[in-house]
């Protein structure tokens, strides 16, 4: 098989595989400077907003900004036109700045326009510097306009699938948020619990879309809280019995509110909600479930709750200093807490730290 061809395959196979954008923009450039024999490939962004055009991925250069006129590039996402320079330098067109703040010398360049289906630029494809020393030929020409054509739709639509996704994630963060007229509970804690729960579950080895799943299903466990009465929720003292009796309902209602979802995602957040409370030895609420019989969701969520509530200050308790939350969960392993799961919190005690200080209240 064609050695060119044979490597576009095996690259088309490993993007299929990757799922964020970053990732699938250093394959693709990977493979066009391999294949084109270039030194360097970047692919230029446009964001339209601020008028640039941006690289996340330039190979051994950090991200470059360059306004969306300037340069090549500029020109080349400007007027739709390719280019084909042999010699950069001779080009008044080309834009110096960047070699001078990269240290690079750029000699020949080749440089497509990226277009989505509507025609409209999304950015810049461009190969620099062929290794042979020569000028780009034709069938490098040939083979960089179909890669574009190629590269265009592999941006679009991963842009929009995280577009949905960041869509679902928001939506996720602003309802859970719905309990700030009710409840203490700021929009930092909310994602905090989820950032903990994603932490544990990568210490643990979980897929990384099991972890996508503890991050935004936990954030929902406190969701039933709605569902309860401010002359309880809102009290400035300790409950009293009925009062209690009122408030663990709130485990309930939440599982009530998100098991009609129809999503992995929704069925873990109800999980979550409905287990959140429950303790390792079984003296928890609502059903006084005990190990695993408590999902491993709603004992994740247990230690990020209690450990994010105690270094909070709340209407009836002060904020507590981190050690002192650490060595309550040291006290609990095995009692109220899973004795696992909180080894591996506080194997991670820097990461989580660093989360809790990261989202402020
Ligand atoms: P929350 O404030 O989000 O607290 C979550 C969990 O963190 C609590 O679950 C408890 O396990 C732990 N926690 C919070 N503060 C402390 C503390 O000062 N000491 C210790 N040892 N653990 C603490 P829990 O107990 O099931 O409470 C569930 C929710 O009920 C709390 O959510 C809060 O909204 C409410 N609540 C609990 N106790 C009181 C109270 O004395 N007064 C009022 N007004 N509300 C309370
Ligand atoms: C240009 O397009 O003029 C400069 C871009 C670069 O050197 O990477
Ligand atoms: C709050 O209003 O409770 C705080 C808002 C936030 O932390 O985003
Ligand atoms: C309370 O804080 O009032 C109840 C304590 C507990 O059962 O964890
Ligand atoms: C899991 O999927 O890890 C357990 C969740 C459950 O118990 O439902
Ligand atoms: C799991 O992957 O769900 C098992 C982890 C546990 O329950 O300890
Ligand atoms: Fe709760
Ligand atoms: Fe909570």
């Amino acid at each position: 098989m064609d050695p060119k061809l044979k490597k576009l395959l095996n690259a088309s196979y490993e993007i299929g595989k990757e799922k964020e954008l970053n990732g699938i923009l250093l394959k693709l450039t990977d493979v066009t400077r391999s294949i084109l024999d270039a030194d360097r490939c970047s692919i230029f962004l446009h964001d339209k907003e601020h008028k640039e055009l941006w690289t996340i991925v330039a190979h051994g250069v950090k991200e470059i900004r360059i306004p969306e006129s300037a340069g090549i590039a500029g020109h080349v996402a400007t007027t739709g036109e390719s280019l084909n320079i042999k010699d950069a330098y001779k080009d008044s067109r080309f834009d110096k700045d960047v070699d001078k703040k990269t240290g690079y010398t750029t000699s020949t360049m080749l440089t497509f326009p990226l277009r989505n289906i509507d025609e409209e630029s999304i950015g810049v494809f461009q190969v620099i510097n062929k290794k042979n020393g020569k000028p780009f030929d034709n069938e490098d020409i040939d083979l960089l306009q179909h890669l574009s054509l190629y590269v265009a739709s592999n941006i679009e639509n991963t842009m929009l699938h995280e577009k949905v996704k960041k869509a679902g994630e928001d939506a996720i963060y602003r309802l859970s948020y719905a309990t700030k007229f009710k409840d203490p509970e700021t929009q930092s804690h909310i994602i905090r619990v989820g950032l903990y729960g994603e932490k544990m579950a990568d210490a643990l080895k979980w897929s990384a879309e099991e972890q996508e799943i503890v991050k935004l299903a936990t954030p929902m466990h406190d969701i039933g809280k709605v569902g309860i009465p401010d002359r309880v929720l809102q009290k400035p003292g300790k409950l009293d019995d009925e009062e209690w009796g009122i408030m663990k309902k709130h485990s309930l209602y939440g599982y009530e509110i998100l098991k009609g979802g129809g999503t992995t995602l929704m069925q873990k957040a109800a999980i979550t909600a409905l287990d959140h409370h429950e303790k390792w030895n079984g003296t928890g609420y609502p059903n006084g479930k005990k190990e695993k019989e408590i999902s491993s969701y709603g004992r994740f969520a247990a230690i990020s709750d209690v450990f994010d509530a105690l270094t909070s200050s709340r209407c009836y308790k002060k904020a507590w200093p981190y050690e002192k939350a650490f060595e309550l969960l040291r006290e609990e392993r095995g009692q109220h807490f899973d004795p696992k799961f909180v080894d591996v919190f506080l194997e991670n005690a820097d990461a989580m730290k660093k989360i809790r200080e990261d989202y402020k209240d």
